[in-house]
């Protein structure tokens, strides 16, 4: 089969949108969203997740006054927010993975989503940093407060750790973020520099 861009158009037109028309999101519309977060490959089949669809704008503004890289959850009509079970060996990655499902579903119902950031995992837990090669290769655990707090207002139990919030909305904003060019990213066989 010949390549067709078009085929990919849909994703590469994906950008995280931050703000939103109040036009409310069908309920059976975010059912649908977590229905494809769930079919996500996960590192073993475990399926540590759980996810938690917020449509109570009382909810959504706590969240929006707590993260300070999600304040414009205060306008979205949505948002699902995506725990994993922290001692699975790659819960990050499944969060990750169910997050994009996310994203890529909403665009298929003309949503506009936006990626927020979540907790990052047991090896931000303490303060020691490892060097890699010289260079601190942990950060340190700069989100710890801004995460219990986050965990708290969804009521997560503490064995859970919140991997993304995907905020959601309709919205005529195309903002379009500088990407790096395919040229420059994609290698044959072997890193060329
Ligand atoms: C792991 C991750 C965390 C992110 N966290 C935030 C965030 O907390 N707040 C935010 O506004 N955008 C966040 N983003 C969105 C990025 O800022 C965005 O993807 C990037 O600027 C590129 O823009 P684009 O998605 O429109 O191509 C995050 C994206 C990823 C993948």
């Amino acid at each position: 089969m010949s390549a067709n861009p078009e085929k990919t158009a849909f994703l590469k037109d994906i950008r995280s949108i931050r703000t939103y028309k109040d036009t409310p999101i069908d309920e059976e519309v975010l059912k649908d969203l977590v229905d494809a977060a769930r079919m996500a490959p996960t590192a073993r089949n475990i399926q540590p997740w759980e996810f938690v669809v917020i449509t109570d704008r009382e909810v959504l503004t706590q969240l929006a006054e707590v993260h300070i890289n999600g304040r414009f959850l205060k306008d979205a009509p949505a948002a699902i927010v995506v725990l994993c079970r922290r001692e699975t060996d790659y819960f990050i990655e499944d969060g990750s993975a169910a997050t994009q499902n996310i994203i890529v579903a909403a665009r298929l119902y003309d949503l506009k989503s936006c990626w927020i950031g979540g907790c990052k995992g047991p090896y931000y837990e303490n303060d020691d940093i490892a060097m890699c090669e010289g260079v601190p290769c942990k950060i340190p655990p700069m989100y710890d407060d801004l995460c219990s707090k986050l965990k708290e207002i969804v009521k997560a139990p503490i064995e859970m750790e919140l991997i993304s919030i995907v905020s959601l909305g309709y919205s005529d904003e195309h903002f379009v973020a500088e990407k790096r060019e395919l040229e420059e990213v994609l290698h044959w066989n072997h890193f060329n520099q």
